[in-house]
């Protein structure tokens, strides 16, 4: 959640050669080559160039949020 209350979810999916970030105090952490993004998917620190790509959600009716996978 954000400030507002808006839900933003993040594939985990690094942008350099997709190994699987993890969470790492507030950031997150690519195990393999060392990049970092910030909570909201921003590069802190490469090699990955292109933040984390942000994946499209919805809250159903019954409060399930749906995650999707292709994309914003
Ligand atoms: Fe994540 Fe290379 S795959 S830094």
């Amino acid at each position: 959640y954000n400030r507002a209350g808006e839900i933003s979810v993040y594939s985990l999916t690094c942008t350099h050669l997709g190994c699987t970030v993890e969470l790492d105090g507030e950031a997150f952490a690519c195990p393999c080559h060392g990049s970092r993004f910030d909570p909201e998917g921003r590069v802190l620190a490469g090699p990955a160039q292109d933040p984390l790509r942000r994946l499209r959600v919805e809250i159903l009716e019954d409060n399930t949020l749906m995650v999707y996978a292709d994309g914003d």
